[in-house]
Parts: C-alpha cells; structure tokens; sequence
C-alpha cells in the first residue's frame, strides 16, 4: 500500500478525537467541534489533513441543507451510514447495493443506483452520490440526479480528488480508494458548461454541482488524455478545485432565484 498523500499533525488529530467525542456529547457539542474543524478547512488545504477527515461530510452536507432550506436529501451509497444518520433533513433517502448489517448500515432501498433510478418517482433538493467508484457509473449517478434534481437543488460528488496513482486505480489495489471517480467529472466538467461544477478541498475531493453556468468551463479534452500525469498536471483547473473557505463564498451567493440545473 502506498503512503497517503494526508499528513495528520498533532492539533488535526486533537480536534478530531474532540469531534468524535462530542458527538456522544449532544449537538451542541458536536456543533461547536464541527464549527472549530470549519474554521480549521478554510485555512488549510486537504494535503495536510489526514485521511480520518473524509467522514465529516455531514458538517457541510447539513450547512448547504440548512442554508438553502432544503427538504429532501438521496444518498446513493450509504456504506457504514455513517453520514447519512448524521444528516439532518425532513426527507432522507438511502440506496445500496448491499443490505447493511445493522439499522444505521441497512438503507431504504437496497439495490444498485441504476435500478433506482428506474423505478423512482421522487425528486430531490440535495443529491450525494457516493456508490460504485467506476467513472462511466459516476456519469450514470450524475445523469440521473440531474434529471430528478429539484431547482436550485445541487449534487455532491465524493472521491473525485484522489491523492496517489495507487488509490484511483481501477480495479482496486488498496484499501485507501477513490477509483477513478475523476474521470467522470472531468469528462462533465467538459461537456456540460451549462452547470455550475466546482470541487471542495477536503480529503479525497468533493465534487459540487450547483445552480448556474460555470464561470471557468473546461474544453473538450479527448478520453485519450485522461491520465494521472495529466491529472496530476492539471488538478487544480480540471477539478475546479477551492478551498472550503472560498466555496462557502461561492456557494452562498448562488441566487435563489436561479432556474436551478435540473434536465
Ligand atoms: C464509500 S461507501 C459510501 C459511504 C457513505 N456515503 C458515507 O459517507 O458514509 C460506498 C457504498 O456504495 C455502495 N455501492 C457500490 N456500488 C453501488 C451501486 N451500483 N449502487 C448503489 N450503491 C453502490 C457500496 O455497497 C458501499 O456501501
């Protein structure tokens, strides 16, 4: 296995065990460890975090739902449920592919994200997708969450920031993996313009769809040029990448009066 890219420091470390610890200690807690971690992000970039940061998502996933009032939320994977329990929103849907083992661990529907969206008649404010890490999958989910997506609803996209050649290899080599998530970004950063996509840097990358033509689109790049060399080259421009300082900025002036990027 390969070295992570992540390098916890003593303080990183210090304010996670708080987190963890607050979060048997009520939401107060919890929030005030969640605030000081935020703070923490915008200052820093995500090669100097460490790789326990990546399950934190629910902070930001609960400041997009409670700032844009958002109503219903689909997590497509849900692995531990980790994330999904901790979401705070009036209507929550889970999709797996495999059936838990426990009642955090076990989702609503249990079955691949295709044959959800096949049979689902729902539309959603907020969409996390983080199943099959395979990029013609990613496209598929992102396809499919545009076209149930309600306006001014936005998409999450997780592992599209991967930190070494070994952990987006696909078929998988290692535990620590994003697969080549990447790939399907790039490739929508580059053939739909008419979407507002920027990546969070947080730990393995976050991958935000919002309202809105993209102020920096991408140009077509040929399927033949997506390589890691060439990703390594070009992470900052074909991922959209900024700080999550700077996305709270962005993502907070998205007007609500925007027609929204459902198709
Ligand atoms: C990385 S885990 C999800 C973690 C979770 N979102 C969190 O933040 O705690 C990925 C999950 O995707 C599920 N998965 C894999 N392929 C899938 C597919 N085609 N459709 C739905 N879920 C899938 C796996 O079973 C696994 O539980």
């Amino acid at each position: 296995m390969s070295t992570s890219v992540f390098v916890a420091t003593g303080q990183e470390v210090e304010l996670l065990e708080r987190f963890n610890q607050n979060q048997h200690q009520g939401r107060d807690g919890q929030a005030s460890a969640a605030r000081e971690i935020r703070e923490k992000f915008k200052t820093m970039s995500s090669n100097k975090l460490s790789p326990q940061f990546w399950n934190i998502s629910d902070i930001f996933i609960n400041d997009i739902i409670s700032h844009f009032a958002y109503t219903s939320y689909l997590e497509i994977g849900i692995g531990e449920g980790l994330n999904f329990a901790r979401v705070r929103c009036e209507t929550k849907v889970s999709v797996d592919i495999s059936p838990g083992n426990n009642p955090i661990s076990t989702p609503m529907h249990v079955m691949s994200s295709d044959d959800f969206f096949a049979m689902n008649e729902s539309n959603f404010d907020l969409v996390f997708i983080d199943g099959a890490h395979h990029s013609e999958q990613v496209i598929r989910d992102i396809e499919n969450s545009l076209s149930v997506l309600n306006s001014n609803g936005m998409i999450l996209c997780h592992d599209v920031n991967p930190g070494t050649e070994e952990m987006q290899i696909v078929p998988r080599v290692q535990s620590e993996w994003t697969g080549d998530c990447w790939k399907a970004w790039v490739r929508c950063r580059s053939t739909m313009n008419d979407l507002s996509m920027l990546t969070l840097d947080v730990p393995y990358g976050m991958g935000v769809i919002a309202p809105g033509a993209s102020p920096n689109p991408l140009d077509p790049i040929h399927e033949a040029n997506l390589t890691w060399p060439n990703f390594v080259a070009n992470r900052e421009k074909w991922l959209n990448l900024v700080s999550l300082g700077q996305a709270a900025e962005l993502l907070l002036h998205v007007s609500s009066a925007h027609p929204g990027v459902r198709r």
